[in-house]
């Protein structure tokens, strides 16, 4: 039986790999990443009249400093839109917790809207360019899937899961990929996997499960290449819609130049 909750369409927004130096006007691959990023969020905060949940999938700092995640949340909070974070391999996670400790901004690991529920996790190994899900996190993930069935999830998470046909970008893919969505397919409510990282899209479904990853807010990596490589695509960003059936749908919305 669903639970008796408001029974509703969400709007979720993704960025990822925002790369923020340290220097705001710092260019890196011939792009501002501060720059490119205030811009395609900007563009997004007008182009959705009700955003219910913004979800940053890591790599937010290029520089994993303070002043990068203070100016960050200074800029974002003023919006009043809930917003969760989780790291990418770039990142310092003990400093985003700190920093993002309160509402609008913070690293929640379950976020529920209405039948949903947002789940996200740390696949960071400190130091380490490739992700992996230990232990403690992959019994949390169970547990929360095993005691929340009569909520359809959305699972969100740096590293990704599925290769991308780059070999140099699939050196640093999760480490667990198979066992991951292996285990996933003990549980039926499991609808959207959402990663980053990859700098390019990724877009599959497997058991009902559609797993989609999404470029970044500055450059992106070269598809179907041996080596790194830069490709002159420009900025991203994903929304999804959550439907209160369990169906989801999700667009790519790219930098309008201005
Ligand atoms: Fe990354």
């Amino acid at each position: 039986m669903r639970p008796t909750i408001k029974n509703d369409v969400f709007t979720l927004l993704q960025f990822s790999d925002l790369h923020l130096f340290a220097q705001p006007e710092k260019y890196a691959h011939d792009i501002c990443p501060e720059q490119s990023f205030l811009k395609i969020f900007e563009q997004a905060i007008e182009t959705h009249p009700a955003i219910d949940l913004i979800l940053l999938t890591g790599d937010l700092a290029e520089d994993p400093v303070d002043t990068v995640y203070n100016r960050l949340k200074e800029r974002l909070s003023r919006h009043q839109i809930p917003i969760v974070c989780l790291p990418g391999n770039h990142d310092n996670y003990p400093i985003m917790l700190k920093i993002f400790s309160q509402p609008p901004m913070t690293c929640n690991k379950i976020t529920r809207l209405g039948n949903w529920q947002i789940i996200t996790l740390n696949s960071q190994i400190v130091g380490e360019k490739q992700g992996s899900i230990a232990a403690p996190e992959m019994a949390f993930l169970q547990d929360t899937l095993s005691i929340s069935k009569d909520y359809f999830s959305v699972i969100a998470l740096h590293h990704h899961c599925i290769p991308t046909g780059s070999s140099w970008m699939d050196h640093m893919q999760l480490e667990q990929s198979e066992q991951f969505l292996k285990t996933l397919q003990n549980y039926n409510n499991v609808r959207l996997i959402l990663s980053g990282h990859t700098h390019q899209i990724l877009e599959t479904h497997t058991a009902g499960t559609a797993i989609l990853g999404t470029p970044s807010t500055c450059y992106q990596f070269k598809p179907n290449s041996k080596h790194f490589a830069i490709t002159p695509e420009p900025p991203c960003y994903r929304s999804v819609t959550l439907l209160p059936n369990g169906e989801i749908t999700s667009t790519i919305h790219t930098l309008i130049p201005t």
